[in-house]
């Protein structure tokens, strides 16, 4: 694009949204321009901040008509770079943040409509203040946004319980590349009049249209919750009491988080507030959440009757059951620090894998002692959301070796890793989405005629190929 295409380009969109949401000053545009790792990097045209549904679909009909390609952004925490632009200086970056109202809450109805910019926290809190609950939770739910939870089809914490976004959501409102506005803003719970169409925009991370708001489902409030931490002597252990613990619990076990022993001195490091409460260093440590319908002695009773039973066969080694809200907080902060933890100790490999409860043990061994024999000293420092099956499987460098030398063998890790992933029938990408990251590696683990599927897909609801162009699929 030439100067003068750029200058009538800037110009209709500062008649779409108003001039000073039109944001071209490199100080403005940097942080949009790369994500929260710093491991993407771009060069947008321009960060274009409309404040409407309507101001959306005006700013899509500019960008059909100069066929400028849009990358949409909610909080920018995103894992998998699909929110930062190419460095062609030709794409804009749609920023949802001034779309940030909640809509609409009808308690009776158990749901709320909250529009794409507004972050997973006020919706959580907005639930609570009606007496309800959003269940969605995970460790950036302070600045992610719903649109960005929804593009992703975000998990986090809580999928053992409430599944994730797609299970969380009973319709969107879109805007399709064109400029048409879809108002999918239904509140049902059973709507059979042909295609889930919210399901394809739902995952689809921008490449298909732009989500500007959601009906949300909400559930009644725990009456209680209690969350302990117990060490364990394997990861075929963990797995088992997995299946103990739901057992024992029925649908009040909301959450079942691992955390492997070399994720403990990263913490450790970079966290030395935190306390970890266990002397002995232990193979594997699992933070369980009991979520009561009755209340706070019901709920103790249930997790220190497993935690026993548990000790006394000697299945489980060591364990806390918090005593406070405080402790609660403390423990949860252990599990929610991991990716910041990792993130401060260096440049690292990331996998964000899932693969069925039974093949887990196998393939954290198999894998792992593949990368021991590829890269002896790699750390590899898995935790994650065991009740899912999913594994965030990060490596990271042998103790000083260089990072990013390290990384620079991310390919050879990768196929590795993901080889493996795929020989038990598991999946490269549970919950952070494909973006850029991934791209490449799911072509070659899809198969031939879903990845062609994909692709009618995307030709069908984004003929002209704007949205997010070289993430998700090849182009
Ligand atoms: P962004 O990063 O801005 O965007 C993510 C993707 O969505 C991009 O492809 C973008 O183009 C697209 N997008 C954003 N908004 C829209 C929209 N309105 N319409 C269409 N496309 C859009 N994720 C999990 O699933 N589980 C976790 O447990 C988890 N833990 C995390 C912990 C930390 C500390 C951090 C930093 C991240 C974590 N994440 C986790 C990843 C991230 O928070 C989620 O992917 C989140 O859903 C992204 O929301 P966002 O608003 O930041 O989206
Ligand atoms: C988490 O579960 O904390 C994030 O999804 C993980 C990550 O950093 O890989
Ligand atoms: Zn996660």
């Amino acid at each position: 694009m030439g100067d003068a295409d750029a200058m009538v380009v800037l110009d209709a969109l500062r008649g779409c949204v108003g001039a000073a949401q039109v944001l071209t000053a490199a100080t403005d545009t940097a942080a949009y321009n790369e994500d929260w790792r710093r491991k993407y990097h771009g060069r947008a045209l321009a960060v274009v901040c409309p404040g409407s549904t309507a101001e959306v679909a005006a700013v899509m009909r500019v960008a059909t008509a100069h066929r400028v390609p849009v990358v949409a952004q909610g909080g920018n925490t995103g894992m998998s770079g699909g929110a930062t632009p190419d460095a062609s200086g030709r794409q804009i970056v749609l920023s949802t943040r001034r779309l940030n109202r909640i809509r609409h809450i009808d308690a009776a109805n158990d749901t709320l409509v909250a529009e794409a910019g507004v972050v997973l926290q006020a919706v959580q809190e907005a639930a609570r203040a009606a007496g309800r609950l959003f269940p969605l939770a995970l460790a950036a739910q302070g600045s992610c946004t719903i649109g960005g939870n929804l593009a992703t089809n975000a998990g986090g914490v809580a999928v053992l319980r409430y599944g994730s976004m797609r299970d969380l959501t009973l319709g969107v409102e879109v805007v399709t590349p064109d400029g048409r506005i879809w108002d999918g803003l239904r509140g049902l719970r059973k709507d059979n009049t042909g295609y889930d169409l919210k399901q394809l925009y739902i995952g689809s991370e921008g490449t298909l249209g732009i989500i500007t708001a959601a009906s949300l489902k909400l559930f009644p409030q725990p009456r209680a919750t209690l969350t302990a931490l117990m060490a364990l002597p394997s990861l075929d252990d963990a797995v088992r009491l997995l299946a103990e613990a739901r057992s024992a619990m029925g649908a009040g076990l909301t959450a079942f988080e691992v955390i492997s022993a070399p994720c403990v001195p990263l913490l450790q490091r970079h966290f030395p507030a935190l306390r970890w409460p266990f002397a002995e260093p232990h193979p594997v440590v699992v933070l369980v959440e009991l979520s009561d319908p009755e209340d706070e002695a019901h709920a103790r009773a249930l997790l220190e009757r497993l935690l026993g039973a548990e000790l006394d066969a000697g299945r489980v080694l060591d364990g806390v059951v918090a005593e406070s809200l405080q402790q609660t907080q403390a423990l949860w902060a252990l599990r929610e620090c991991l990716s910041e933890a990792q993130a401060l100790e260096g440049a690292h490999i990331k996998h964000d894998i899932c693969v069925p409860a039974s093949a887990m043990a196998a393939f954290v061994a198999d894998a792992g002692q593949a990368l021991q024999q590829a890269a002896p000293g790699a750390r590899v420092a898995w935790f994650g959301h065991l009740g899912d099956g999913n594994l965030h499987f990060n490596v990271l460098a042998p103790p000083g070796q260089d990072a990013a030398a390290f990384v620079a063998r991310q390919d050879e890790i990768n196929r590795l890793v993901h080889d493996r992933v795929a020989a038990c029938g598991g999946s490269i990408s549970a919950e952070h989405g494909l973006g850029q990251l991934r791209r490449d590696e799911n072509a070659r683990y899809k198969s031939p005629v879903e990845l062609a599927l994909m692709h009618t897909l995307k030709a069908a609801l984004d003929p002209l190929g704007l949205m997010a162009p070289g993430k998700v699929l090849q182009t």
